[in-house]
Formats: C-alpha cells, sequence, structure tokens
C-alpha cells in the first residue's frame, strides 16, 4: 500500500468491543491476570507495555517499514535508548550537523556508558571512511539536519557502515516517513521526535525508533524502555497516533510553502545565505532529490550583519512565531545559537524557521518586511 493510505489507516483497526472507528485511549495503569500473573490479555501494567502505545506502534512500523517499532516519551528518550543500548567499548560516528541535545549526551554521559564518539561532515563521505574504527557500533546520521539542512547520502554511508561491521540509525525527524524511508535506503534503525511532525499539532511530546528487524537489539530497547521508564503515555501515544492520520496532507504542504519561501528569499541582498534542500545551490541537493521525495517543511537563513541584525530580524516578525521547536501548522522562526545556549555550534546569524500551513504568500511578505524594514 501506498505512504498517504498507511499514513490515513494503519494501526486504525475497530475496537472490537464497541466497533468505534477512532481508537480509545486505554488509560487503565494495570489489567487483568491470572493468580500468577499471567496475563490473558496480553497486558500487565502500563510501564511494560498499553494498548495505544502498541497501537501508534504498529503504525509507526508499517509507516516505516520495519518489523518493530518503540514509542518513548521524547525524541531524546528514544536517542538515548539506542545509545545506552550499545555495549560499553563502543565507538559511535556523530554528524558535525544534528540535533544539539544527542551532542549534549555524548559530551555529559558518553564516558560514564563507556562509550566513544567521533565528529564527522559527512558531505564527504572519504570522512566517514576515516571515522569507521573496528570498535565503531552505530553510525548516527541525520537528514536532513538540524538546524543547517545538510544532507547525508544514507544509501552510500549504510554501505560503509554495513562494511565495517555498524549500524546505521537516521533520525528522520525533518524528512518524516512520508518523504525519506531510511530503512529502504540501507538503515537499521529510524529515529523520530514525535513532538515534531507526527503529532504536527505542537501540543504533545514523544519519540519513535523504528527497526529494520526484529531481534536482540530490540528486545533490549525493550528491556530499557520498561526499566527504566521513559514509556509513552496512552494519552500521547493516542495524540501522535491521531497526528498520523493528516501527516502526509501535512507534510507536502509544508514543504510546498517552505519551497517557496525559500525561492524568495534566495538571493535576498540581508542574506548571506538561504539552506533548503530544494535549492540547487543546496550542498549534495542532488542526493537529496534522489532519496526524498519532496524536501520539508525546514529551512534556516543567514543573516548579513550577525547576531544582532538577526534578533532585529526575529523581533520584527507579525505572522511567524517566536519559539522554538519545530513541524507544526504555524510558522516559526528562531535564534538557534541563543535557543542551543552554551557550547552551541551553530552561526550567530542563523535563524531556523519552521513552515506550516499558512498561505505562502502571507509568509513571503512577512519575512520581507522583516527583512526590509
Ligand atoms: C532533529 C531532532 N531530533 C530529535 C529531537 C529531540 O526530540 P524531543 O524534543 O522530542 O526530545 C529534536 C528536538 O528538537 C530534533 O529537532
Amino acid at each position: 500500500m501506498r505512504i498517504e493510505t498507511i499514513a490515513a489507516r494503519a494501526g486504525a483497526e475497530l475496537d472490537p468491543v464497541t466497533g468505534s472507528v477512532a481508537p480509545p485511549i486505554h488509560l487503565s495503569t494495570t489489567f487483568d491476570h491470572g493468580p500468577a500473573s499471567e496475563d490473558p490479555h496480553g497486558y500487565h501494567y502500563i510501564r511494560d507495555a498499553n494498548p495505544t502505545q502498541t497501537r501508534l506502534e504498529t503504525a509507526l512500523a508499517a509507516l516505516e517499514g520495519g518489523e518493530a517499532a518503540l514509542a518513548w516519551s521524547s525524541g531524546m528518550a528514544a536517542g538515548a535508548a539506542y545509545l545506552q543500548a550499545l555495549p560499553p567499548g563502543s565507538h559511535v560516528v556523530f554528524p558535525d550537523d544534528m540535533y544539539y541535545g544527542y551532542r549534549v549526551v555524548a559530551h555529559e554521559f558518553f564516558k560514564q556508558w563507556g562509550l566513544s564518539a567521533t565528529t564527522v561532515d559527512m558531505a564527504d563521505l572519504d570522512n566517514v571512511r576515516a571515522a569507521l574504527t573496528p570498535a565503531t557500533r552505530l553510525v548516527w546520521a541525520e537528514s536532513p539536519s538540524n538546524p543547517l539542512l545538510r544532507i547525508v547520502d544514507l544509501a552510500a554511508v549504510a554501505e560503509l557502515a554495513h562494511a565495517a561491521g555498524a549500524e546505521l540509525l537516521v533520525d528522520g525527524t525533518f524528512a518524516t516517513p512520508i518523504l525519506q524511508q531510511p530503512l529502504a535506503l540501507g538503515a537499521d534503525v529510524v529515529m523520530h521526535s514525535s513532538t515534531k511532525y507526527l503529532g504536527g499539532h505542537s501540543d504533545v511530546q514523544g519519540g519513535a525508533l523504528i527497526l529494520k528487524r526484529r531481534g536482540p537489539t530490540a528486545e533490549r530497547l525493550l528491556l530499557i524502555r520498561q526499566n527504566l521508564g521513559a514509556v509513552a503515555s496512552p494519552f500521547n501515544s493516542w495524540l501522535v497516533l491521531r497526528g498520523l492520520r493528516t501527516l502526509a496532507c501535512r507534510v507536502e504542504r509544508q514543504s510546498a510553502n517552505a519551497h517557496a519561501l525559500a525561492t524568495a528569499l534566495a538571493g535576498h541582498p540581508r542574506l548571506s545565505a538561504v539552506h533548503y534542500p530544494g535549492l540547487p545551490t543546496t550542498p549534495l541537493h542532488e542526493v537529496a532529490r534522489r532519496q526524498m521525495r519532496l524536501f520539508g517543511g525546514m529551512l534556516s537563513i543567514q543573516v548579513r550583519g550577525g547576531r544582532e541584525a538577526a534578533l532585529a530580524v526575529c523581533s520584527r516578525v507579525r505572522l511567524f512565531l517566536n519559539a522554538t521547536s519545530l513541524g507544526g501548522t504555524e510558522s516559526l522562526i528562531e535564534h538557534r545559537a541563543s535557543s542551543e545556549g552554551p557550547g552551541s555550534t551553530t552561526p550567530e546569524d542563523l535563524l531556523r524557521i519552521s513552515v506550516g500551513l499558512e498561505h505562502p504568500q502571507d509568509l513571503i511578505d512577512d519575512l520581507m518586511q522583516a527583512l526590509t524594514a
């Protein structure tokens, strides 16, 4: 079945008790069991699993074409769990542009967990090749990346990782399964912050890991979730599941809007750069064209005049909201270096833009007046 049909219907089986079309939310923390803790209904305690979370996982596995999916309380919990599942002594290769939270995890926790990391610019595959060691267990890619919208050739990096005995994890948050299918390109696992496009309405936090194969890693991840406790609540699972129903429509419109905005901004005299994978001038644009259906709803711009000039643009927008996060129906703008804080590697003149569902001309008009005022 096609991705739009999967998004609209996966995990949407009728409730067998009532026939309800919308899925029920099972808030129960505990489930009827036998005298020796036998589970006749398949559920035991909310931290182990709950029926609403299971529905969401069924849908996520179908959307990404994986054998197993695990929902988490946040994208950070999902990514951190995958790192915690690595054996001590493992080496990880990270991209130099990635969601900064995982850089913080590497900096603050890797030593304690017995892990090490190398960070490289993955645009040049030789850098990836050179970073791989006999201890490398995981290559972590983010494409498009946050906040510079860098593209990684996922099929090529999967091949390099596998040849070195490592796995490839792809943070697919910006692309969503509608635009890019990392498992089909050779990745072993896709990670999402469901807080973004999957939820889609800036009202739910969640994370997801979708694994190509069911196996020991999936078992280990389940053990981590059950015992360390970063489960998705039933209500949050339900909200993400509800978000999936409109994912294809939203992402297509957001991609079209972002493409129109990036095209209108390209070459603006007040900007030194517009980062959008759909612009032919963007590095690895041809790779993006090959591995993505559309180019997504995220872009970033660099404002001539540095930090103060960038902050001035943020203070002049009328329609865009100054807020962090992304993937909701409303357009957001953010000075990333300020948001990331100390240790940020993001250029001080950079503004990240999450494009919503407003009319593209209204968005263009707003940014043009903010840039020229
Ligand atoms: C690309 C990407 N990955 C992961 C995360 C972390 O997700 P969460 O905020 O749900 O923990 C974010 C959050 O902004 C993100 O942008």
